[in-house]
């Protein structure tokens, strides 16, 4: 069947969640990395946990909260409106460089975000990025109110887009995102960087625990190290029906 839609995941996958860096360092000179990782591992951690506490909140409150355990993990002070303030730089995300063009030259399949994020964050997101104009659909799990990899989820995309599950194409750099029909990824380069023999720092644990295929028992269709990757992919799956 033709793949009709290509559905994107948005931190880490359009956008670099890194490029918080700046404004953790700035906060807290020389903590910067540290914080980052430690705040992305536990933002995800605490989606995990509060679906299995059946105590869902929505992405931005445990952005927050994912960040104030971290500064309190380091031992750095911050008051309620410094946490908040440092996490509306995931309002302020860079995209990651190839993306913008990937999506223009991507636009006559339909393009839409799912994401974890709240429809607030990522309409702000996309906002100040310049390319909300390219979605036909931003899908927050918000609207249904579990995380990501719950099948509900990915179900109520399709439900959103009113395709099928082999018309849409879904694009994830996390492993766990259920079935990602396109990893994001480069597996090789990055098993290298890890085996280098050079001290392993937060910024290469990161990449350990979540930039890598999972083991458990699924693997993305395809593997790409750049989302321009897609055009070429996206135009041969479709074939004659494009355009
Ligand atoms: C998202 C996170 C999980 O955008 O990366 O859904």
């Amino acid at each position: 069947m033709a793949i009709k839609a290509l559905v994107f995941d948005a931190y880490g996958t359009l956008f670099d969640v890194q490029s918080v860096a700046g404004v953790t360092d700035a906060a807290f000179p020389g903590h910067g990395e540290v914080i980052t990782q430690i705040w992305r591992l536990k933002q995800l951690e605490y989606t995990w946990l509060r679906a299995l506490m059946g105590r869902y909140e929505d992405f931005w409150t445990v952005t927050q909260e994912s960040l104030a355990y971290t500064l309190e993990a380091l031992g750095l002070a911050a008051t309620p409106e410094l946490v908040a303030r440092i996490a509306e730089a995931y309002d302020a995300l860079a995209l990651y460089p190839e993306a913008r063009a990937a999506l223009e030259q991507l636009a006559p399949l339909r393009l839409a975000i799912f994401s974890n994020g709240s429809a607030a964050m990522l309409s702000r997101l996309v906002a100040q990025a310049g390319i909300d104009g390219l979605f036909e659909a931003v899908v927050s799990v918000d609207e249904i109110g579990v995380y990501k990899p719950d099948p509900r989820g990915y179900r109520h995309v399709e439900t959103r887009l009113g395709l099928g599950r082999d018309e849409i194409l879904f694009v994830s750099s996390n492993g766990f995102d259920k079935d990602p029909a396109i990893a994001r990824l480069t597996p090789d380069a990055q098993r290298q960087e890890l085996q280098g023999g050079g001290m392993i720092g937060p910024g290469q644990m990161f990449k350990a625990l979540r930039m890598r295929p999972e083991q458990l028992g699924f693997d993305a269709d395809v593997t790409i190290a750049a989302l321009t990757d897609l055009v070429s992919y996206a135009g041969r799956e479709n074939g004659a029906s494009r355009g």
